[in-house]
C-alpha cells in the first residue's frame, strides 16, 4: 500500500490504474469503513481511501472543538486500510487541500435545501462543506466509483444530488450501517462515549427499531409518541427524530399507518457527542 500527501504524488500513484474505486473519510477509522473498503475491493481493480479531516464541514469552519478534538491517528488507520486491501491512501494535510488565503476555497458546491435539512438546520454549511472537498477528492482521484456509508443518510442524499447535478462520471454505490451487538451504528464519534454515554445513546437504534417493528407490523407508528419517551431518555437530548422521502428527504405526514418506503432519520446529543442514524420503513 502507498500513502502519499500531496495531489501531485496522488496523480502519479493513479497514473494508468484502471476501475478505481474510492473511500472518502476522515480518519479514525471503525469496522464500517472497513465495510466501505470491502465493497470497493469486491468492485474495482484499484481502491483509494482518503484520509482528511475537512475543516469545511466542521463549525466555524474548523475554528472549534470538535473539529480540534476529532480523533487523528493516521498509523493506526493506515494498518487498518492496509489489511482492508487498499491500494493508495491520500492523506493530505489542510495547506494541500486549501491553498491560499486563510485555506479557505472561494468557490464552493452549495447543496442548497437539502443540506439545510435536519442535520443541516443543526449545522450550517456542514452539506456544503462536504459537497465541496467530495468534489475535490472526485477531481483528484477521479474513480469509477465511490462508496458512502448509509449511516449518513443525508451525506448519501446530498452527494447523488451533486453527482446528478454537476454531471461528475462517477457512481455512487452506498453501503449498509454497521451496528454493534447492541444495536449502536458504528460511527468515529462512538470513542468519545464513556461506557455509561455509550448505554444512554442506544435509546436511538432502539427507537428507530420500534418504528421499524411497526412499519412491518402495519401498526400506527405514533412518532410523536417515540419522539417523546427518545427526548425523554437519560443522558439524551434530541436533535431530531423525522420521516422523510429517502430520495429527496423532504418530510413525509404519515398519519397513522405507513403505506409507502420512508427513512426515518435521527440525531442526539450524549454529553457533547453528537450522533446520528436512520433506519429504512418499508424499504
Ligand atoms: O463521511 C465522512 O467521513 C466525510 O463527511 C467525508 C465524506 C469523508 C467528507 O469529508
Amino acid at each position: 500500500m502507498q500513502v502519499v500527501t500531496t495531489k501531485a504524488d496522488l496523480a502519479q500513484a493513479l497514473q494508468g490504474r484502471s476501475s478505481i474505486g474510492l473511500v472518502p473519510t476522515m480518519g479514525a477509522l471503525h469496522s464500517g469503513h472497513a465495510s466501505l473498503v470491502a465493497a470497493a475491493r469486491a468492485e474495482n481493480e484499484t481502491v483509494v481511501a482518503s484520509i482528511f479531516v475537512n475543516p469545511l464541514q466542521f463549525e466555524a469552519l474548523g475554528d472549534c472543538d470538535d473539529y480540534r478534538n476529532y480523533p487523528r491517528q493516521l498509523e493506526a488507520d493506515c494498518d487498518l486500510l492496509n489489511k482492508a486491501g487498499v491500494d493508495v491512501v491520500f492523506a493530505p494535510s489542510v495547506d494541500e487541500m486549501y491553498p491560499g488565503a486563510h485555506n479557505l476555497p472561494l468557490v464552493w458546491v452549495r447543496t442548497g435545501e437539502m443540506g439545510e435539512r435536519l442535520e443541516g438546520a443543526s449545522r450550517p454549511g456542514h452539506f456544503d462543506g462536504v459537497a465541496t472537498v467530495v468534489a475535490k477528492l472526485f477531481h483528484l482521484a477521479r474513480p469509477d466509483r465511490a462508496y458512502f456509508g448509509q449511516k449518513d443518510a443525508q451525506q448519501l442524499a446530498v452527494i447523488r444530488r451533486m453527482v446528478a447535478d454537476l454531471d461528475f462520471p462517477v457512481e455512487i454505490r452506498p453501503v449498509p450501517i454497521i451496528r454493534g451487538v447492541d444495536g449502536l451504528a458504528e460511527s468515529s464519534r462512538n470513542q468519545r462515549l464513556s461506557e455509561v454515554e455509550r448505554g444512554q445513546a442506544l435509546a436511538l437504534s432502539r427507537a428507530l427499531f420500534t418504528l421499524e417493528e411497526r412499519a412491518q407490523s402495519g401498526e400506527p407508528l405514533d412518532l410523536a409518541g417515540v419522539r417523546a419517551q427518545l427526548g425523554a431518555s437519560e443522558g439524551v437530548r434530541l436533535d431530531h427524530l423525522e420521516i422523510v422521502d429517502p430520495a429527496s428527504l423532504e418530510p413525509l405526514v404519515v398519519d397513522s399507518v405507513l403505506d409507502r418506503p420512508a427513512l426515518v432519520v435521527g440525531a442526539i446529543y450524549v454529553g457533547p457527542v453528537r450522533l446520528i442514524d436512520n433506519i429504512e420503513l418499508l424499504g
